[in-house]
């Protein structure tokens, strides 16, 4: 029997044993059993890669643990398109659907308080996930979780790849001049993953004992199209003079490839340039390890990335969101504080990336 499976019928009789001690037992003596939740999610853009993908993992558990438990698992997704509005309104319309839990992936990760105040009114918790707020904010009430990965750590380990790269294969370093130049793409400004991704990768190459060079930088939002255009702009200014691509995710690390292809054609065209290969491309590092993050890795136009554990973060979900809607013990959880499941990170590269593909 697997451990998903063994979790789930813990679980299933922890929503018999605490439901009967919550609400009591009948005049007759009978236990109440619950036979059905539901979990409003609302996202702050369906169309993000990581996250859409987190989704898929999390409907998946949702189906499993509710054949392993008996117990009815709803669970309704909104979008919220980049409206934290609209996001605070697709809240207010779970409650008065009468959601046992709200998962919210927040908009505006400065901009909580509304549905705090709202699910608070309303005694139904709230988990946080991917965008993490301030912990002020987390502290406002204590049915408030927040479920993600350690930000930090994936700058680490994201310098590591790019130190590691450049040590061991002296063609990274183009010039001879024994410093890596680099650009950076980074995600929504004022996102922690974007602020403290960049920090550590930065500080990590150093760190590793290697001089580097900021050439320039771009915001392209972890959208793949802006990120090609940032790298067309800074590939015009910067040309061949540019040796690392820091990307805070994978996505924005395909959109600074598809410039790179598109640049690599137009230098074929010019004399002498025609046996130009991919080498001459600079080191690119990704986070996330989403499917095409691994395919990009697989094939070598991505040094490396690093993986960004959806389905653990889509489990760790589920089992919280399952536990608070069934009045179930979170002790099994290890929430840190009694409030964060933060999933660690993995590095991926080439060696290894076979065994993360599905
Ligand atoms: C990050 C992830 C990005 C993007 C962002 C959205 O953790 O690496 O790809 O999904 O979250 O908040």
């Amino acid at each position: 029997m697997s451990q998903r499976m063994l979790r789930g019928m813990a679980a299933g009789l922890g929503a018999l044993v605490s439901l009967g001690s919550m609400a009591g037992c009948g005049t007759d003596g009978q236990v109440q059993k619950v036979t059905s939740i539901k979990i409003g999610v609302t996202v702050y853009d369906q169309y993000d890669t990581f996250v859409s993908q987190m989704m898929t993992d999390f409907n998946e558990y949702a189906a499993e643990q509710e054949e392993q438990t008996g117990i009815a698992i709803n669970v309704e997704v909104y979008n919220a398109a980049g409206s934290q509005s609209t996001q605070n309104s697709q809240v207010e319309e779970m409650l008065d659907a009468g959601c046992n839990v709200i998962c919210v992936n927040l908009v505006d990760r400065t901009e909580p308080t509304t549905i705090i105040d709202m699910a608070e009114k309303n005694n139904v918790p709230v988990i946080f996930f991917n965008r993490e707020l301030v912990e002020e904010d987390l502290e406002r009430w204590d049915r408030v979780y927040y479920v993600g990965a350690k930000a930090f750590e994936s700058g680490i380990m994201q310098g590591e790849i790019a130190a590691d790269a450049f040590k061991e294969n002296p063609d990274a370093d183009k010039n001879g001049d024994g410093v890596f130049q680099y650009v950076v793409l980074e995600g929504e400004a004022g996102h922690q993953d974007a602020i403290v991704r960049t920090e550590y990768a930065v500080s990590t190459i150093i760190d590793n004992g290697v001089e580097v060079e900021k050439l320039a930088y771009g915001i392209a939002n972890w959208n793949r199209a802006q990120a090609q255009t940032k790298m067309t702009q800074m590939l015009a200014e910067y040309d061949g003079e540019i040796e690392l691509v820091i990307a805070n995710n994978d996505d924005m690390a395909l959109g600074a490839i598809d410039a790179l292809k598109t640049s690599h054609l137009n230098r074929a065209d010019r004399p002498g340039a025609s046996d130009l290969s991919r080498e001459e491309w600079p080191v690119v590092v990704g986070i996330d390890g989403t499917d095409v993050g691994l395919a990009a890795v697989a094939s070598g136009e991505m040094v490396g990335t690093v993986y960004n554990d959806k389905e653990g973060q889509a489990q760790a979900m589920l089992d919280l969101a399952y536990a608070l809607s069934v009045g179930d013990t979170l002790d099994d959880l290890n929430l840190e504080n009694g409030k964060y499941i933060r999933l660690p990170y993995s590095k991926v590269g080439s060696r290894d990336v076979k065994n993360y593909m599905k």
